[in-house]
């Protein structure tokens, strides 16, 4: 495994992670595989940025050993501490025990709470300098985007920008750049990271880029953690971030539900059936047949939600109970939607869909629709009046 170069003296020694197709848990479908990103400088001081998932430890101290031995790292930079990004440490550590390692306090902290062992750690804060000889890093703390500890390293001579998890994409190639891969594919999956990790920190972020703006730094390239990195055109991103936190949507309207014997899925084709005749774009999606992370995807920019399930055990049906508290943990701002399913004895269900989309923080524009059992002609009429009432609404804006 060797290292990659991406500027004079700086290498890519992460993983790539061909087979992953799940990450943080099961919550994302990570289709593409991912790669975890870790970059060696060599300066007067033998520099580590960031390090990979702990079961890719070898695969990143190889790659630095075809450049330098590991044992010469004495500076290591934890922009952040999830176990992505510093799983390896403690391998990495037993060939460079004295190396320092910078990063926030909280980053400090949440080290000693993973890995339980003395570290050599020192803490910094946004406008630091930490001069690796000819090269001097500077530090922004960006706490919250997405965990408290997480920051970015500026490398201010190469105008490089290490920025961790922003910007970043879960997207596997033997490939490292931006230039290199399809555009549609590289925006697709960096929107997918954007829309299933960091939408609830759109005012965050959009504070934080405001903030890296003033500092008016020139940036060359931003060096992502994860999938490629924006060497031709790194404001491409940057824009595509701020266009994204400000929470926009289209007139568009997506469909999810769960079925058991075909009635709620009757009731949502009826549906979209009303939505399609008034000519508003919108998808519609099985949620147990359908990886969640790309309705997710889909979601991010639509206008409204129409959920859907049949009741089970007095309750949503179990795919769709997962869909919702994940839907509602990202805290769409600015949205309208309704409820529908269909019922034996009991429409439960179909209450508690009403609630978890209240909860969400989603306006209720049309009372929970629904059947017992399966629907009947009138129902179905209903359920097409539903759908070109939400799309006129969406329409309205
Ligand atoms: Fe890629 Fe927040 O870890």
């Amino acid at each position: 495994m060797q290292a990659v170069p991406i500027a004079k003296n700086i290498w890519w020694v992460g993983a790539i992670d061909w087979t992953a197709r799940h990450f943080h848990g099961q919550t994302y479908t990570t289709q593409r595989g991912t790669t975890y990103n870790a970059y060696l400088i060599l300066d007067e001081k033998i520099t580590l940025i960031d390090a990979v998932y702990g079961p890719f430890a070898g695969e990143m101290i190889q790659r630095i050993r075809s450049v330098v031995p590991a044992e010469k790292i004495d500076t290591i930079i934890a922009n952040h501490i999830e176990p992505d990004h510093s799983g390896a440490l403690p391998e990495l550590l037993k060939f460079c025990p004295n190396a320092r390692i910078y990063g926030s306090e909280r980053a400090g902290q949440g080290l000693e709470h993973y890995y339980h062992q003395k570290l050599n750690f020192q803490a910094v804060k946004t406008g630091d300098l930490l001069s690796l000889g000819r090269r001097t890093l500077r530090l922004i703390e960006i706490p919250m985007i997405h965990w408290p500890d997480s920051m970015m390293s500026y490398l201010v001579e190469d105008q490089i920008l290490f920025s961790n998890d922003t910007f970043g994409q879960h997207y596997a190639t033997s490939e490292r750049f931006d230039d290199e891969v399809p555009q549609e594919t590289l925006m697709e999956e960096t929107g997918k990271y954007y829309a299933n990790i960091l939408w609830p920190f759109g005012n965050l972020i959009a504070q934080r880029l405001a903030e890296i703006e003033k500092m008016a730094i020139p940036i060359r390239m931003i060096a992502t953690s994860h999938g490629l990195s924006w060497r031709k055109d790194p404001w491409k991103v940057i824009e595509a971030y701020k266009r994204w936190s400000a929470n926009e949507t289209k007139p568009k309207i997506v469909v999810v539900y769960e079925t058991m014997y075909g009635s709620t899925a009757k009731m949502a084709g009826k549906i979209v059936e009303g939505i399609s005749d008034a000519g508003v774009p919108f998808k519609l999606y099985d949620i147990a047949q359908t990886d969640r992370t790309s309705v997710i995807y889909d979601m991010f920019d639509a206008k409204a939600y129409i959920v859907g399930s049949s009741n089970h055990d007095g309750g949503i049906l179990p795919n769709m109970v997962s869909f919702m508290e994940f839907l509602k943990g990202l805290h769409p701002k600015n949205r309208i939607g309704c409820a529908f399913g269909s019922y034996g004895w009991s429409g439960v269900a179909i209450m508690k869909l009403e609630a978890i989309l209240k909860e969400a923080g989603v306006a209720i524009v049309h009372p929970a629709l629904s059947v017992v059992y399966a629907p009947d002609d009138a129902q179905l009429t209903a359920c097409y009046e539903l759908g070109k009432k939400v799309a006129a609404l969406v329409q309205k804006g």
